[in-house]
């Protein structure tokens, strides 16, 4: 039996993108529609939008938008593929991090130079291949998810940081596609979900869309992690990633590492569940990844409410990076990749 998730947060319609606003969940679910380029870097920047494969088909949508505005210019095709290109860079810096952003932004730059079509025939072009990376996307989580179910223990407890889901992607998910998928075989496993501060998106988004989906969840704040494994309470960590490193350095959210460190020591199995989209195999290792630095609101304030003493120092990165010892596996759309990372990455990458 497949599982169905009801959630699906990004989709081109006619000539418009229509989102999942992930500002506002839980208390409310609605949805907004970009209409231009501009409106899609600033719904990316601002995480209206958020989740390394979900930005990469956002990317990809936006530079769509842009190609529907440069078309009413009356511009010669020299001058309108120019223009493209520009927009196509420029979108892919609307975050940092996660690298299936400038991957999605690269093919639809690739698709510009290599067409041999009019301005309206590129424009066509561009909605048509967001439409097909947003469908791949689905379907590429669903076969790490038939993967990553193979590595569940019957009636596992499973330990999952940040959002990886249906709402970091276009539907389905990465780390909670593996649950979903586990979960369509086995009813009796359940999930552990970190808090994931500063932003909260384990408390506010994973416990909204495994809810949704009748999965069951149990938040806990990101320093409880460790007291459960000592217990024995969980039996694997699943998260998703932002970037992976061609020796398999894995950035995700802040965090995560801590994560990595408690399940190594406690003999959990740690896996990343990531599409080849988001290997940047320009990298050797983890320390290249640009790592965004965010508002320091967000560590000082919850719900616009100031936590802490005025007049502080703050400092907020977004990510760290897990060095590759501390990985069991990266469950991918192409199977599971374990250590040495630098070869089986490598191999999955001749294959596809
Ligand atoms: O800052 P965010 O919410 O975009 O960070 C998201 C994460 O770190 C996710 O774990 C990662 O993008 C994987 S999503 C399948």
């Amino acid at each position: 039996m497949e599982f169905q998730s009801k959630i699906k947060t990004i989709e081109w319609i006619d000539d418009y993108s229509k989102l999942i606003d992930q500002t506002v969940l839980p208390y409310e679910f609605k949805h907004v529609n970009i209409k231009t380029g501009d409106e899609m870097y600033t719904a990316i920047k601002d995480m209206i939008v958020r989740g390394a494969p979900a930005i990469g088909i956002a990317g990809a949508h936006g530079v769509a938008l842009y190609a529907l505005e440069l078309q009413k210019q009356n511009l010669s095709r020299e001058e309108f593929i120019s223009k493209m290109i520009e927009k196509a860079d420029y979108m892919a810096t609307s975050r940092p991090t996660a690298v299936n952003l400038m991957w999605a932004c690269k093919k639809q730059k690739e698709l510009i130079l290599n067409s041999k079509s009019d301005i309206a025939g590129i424009v066509k072009e561009l909605i048509e291949n967001g439409i097909k990376l947003e469908n791949e996307d689905i379907e590429i989580n669903k076969k790490m998810g038939d993967y990553g179910a193979e590595v569940v223990p019957k009636g596992a407890t499973i330990l999952t940081h940040c959002n990886a889901g249906a709402l970091a992607t276009v539907a389905y998910g990465t780390a909670l596609g593996v649950i979903r998928s586990a979960y369509a075989k086995d009813n009796t496993i359940q999930v552990f979900a970190d808090e994931t501060r500063p932003r909260q998106q384990g408390a506010r988004l994973t416990t909204f869309e495994l809810k949704t989906d009748g999965i069951p969840v149990t938040l806990i704040t990101d320093g409880m992690c460790s007291y459960f494994m000592s217990k024995g309470m969980i039996d694997m960590v699943v998260v998703g990633a932002d970037r992976i490193a061609s020796n398999g350095d894995t950035a995700n959210k802040i965090g995560t590492y801590t994560v990595a460190i408690a399940a190594k020591y406690h003999n959990v199995p740690f896996y990343i569940a990531a599409p080849l989209s988001t290997i940047d195999r320009n990298i050797k290792s983890g320390k290249e990844i640009p790592i965004e630095e965010r508002s320091h609101e967000e560590v000082s304030h919850i719900n616009g409410k100031i936590i802490c003493a005025e007049g502080i120092n703050f400092i907020n990165p977004g990510f760290d990076v897990t060095p590759n010892e501390l990985i069991t596996g990266i469950i991918t759309e192409k199977g599971i990749l374990r250590a040495p990372f630098e070869e089986s990455i490598k191999k999955a990458f001749e294959e596809s």
